[in-house]
């Protein structure tokens, strides 16, 4: 049978910021409609959980009116940025930020497997980050893989990897940076993931590296202008579909969903200030 993965991302949920809302309610029924096996949501779920519990508070009251089987991965906004990300308009991890996640959201890596493959969620924050949980993070990646036997590994995580290669040197805040990056990929180890599903930018992309396939999420609310942030696929919003076979196949899709619009940031200044 095969397992559907349908991934949401960057819905950036709020309360009193609810600009972002509509667009969710309006994926939410297309999702009811599909019924995948799964909905996950690869970070940036809230408008701004790393300053508002209410955000994520709201963000989780309307991931649960799906009814649907979810999962979550944070995002910066959800509880901070890395530690090593070069600007941290929304602050940067820690330990309070951290625990205000887990507390509506449950862990931030997980595993689960389903058949023929092993999901491997990761808090793409922590990476270089001096948290303790950092540490406990790399601990039980390296016995998920350890574990993994005949399964093929699928990894999620809210920013991508890189552009184009693992051996990119510049250091972003759009992407892993190279350090933690480098280390990712050594507590891999021999494995090679079947693919690498992420958000965070908001567009959609599928590229291929090293026999890879990284797979880009794009947000349910909204895009962000040519005149901020080159454009590298797809600029639109809607979600992806993922679809594993237990003989380790997959294939993923953009899934536009009509009647929803493509917003802009630059046009919601209340967000997050002017674009
Ligand atoms: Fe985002
Ligand atoms: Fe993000």
């Amino acid at each position: 049978m095969t397992f559907r993965i349908a991934q949401i991302s960057d819905t950036h949920l709020s309360d009193d910021k609810p600009f972002f809302v509509d667009n969710f309610v309006r994926i939410g029924e297309a999702l009811r409609a599909s019924g995948p096996d799964l909905v996950l949501n690869t970070g940036d779920i809230s408008l701004d959980g790393a300053s508002n519990d209410s955000d994520l508070a709201t963000a989780r009251v309307l991931h649960d009116g799906l009814g649907l089987p979810t999962r979550f991965l944070p995002g910066n906004h959800d509880l901070g940025d890395s530690q090593d990300s070069p600007a941290h308009g929304e602050g940067a991890i820690d330990t309070v930020r951290r625990a205000r996640y887990l507390s509506h959201f449950g862990a931030d890596w997980w595993t689960l497997d389903i058949p023929g493959w092993r999901l491997l969620g990761i808090n793409a924050q922590l990476l270089g980050s001096n948290l303790d949980a950092a540490e406990h993070q790399e601990d039980d990646i390296a016995t998920a893989i350890a574990s993994l036997g005949r399964r093929r590994l699928a990894l999620f995580i809210h920013k991508p990897l890189f552009d184009q290669t693992a051996d990119e040197q510049a250091i972003t805040g759009r992407f892993i940076n190279p350090v933690p990056r480098r280390l990712l990929l050594m507590s891999l180890g021999s494995t090679v993931p079947a693919f690498v599903a992420c958000g965070h930018v908001h567009q959609y992309r599928e590229t291929w590296s090293a026999g890879v396939r990284h797979v880009w999420g794009t947000s349910t609310a909204f895009v962000i202008p040519d005149t901020r942030q080159p454009r590298y696929g797809v600029k639109e919003v809607g979600y992806v579909e993922h679809l594993l076979e237990p003989d380790g196949r997959h294939e993923s899709r953009l899934v536009r969903v009509p009647g929803v619009p493509t917003l802009d940031i630059a046009e919601f200044p209340a967000a997050y200030g002017p674009v």
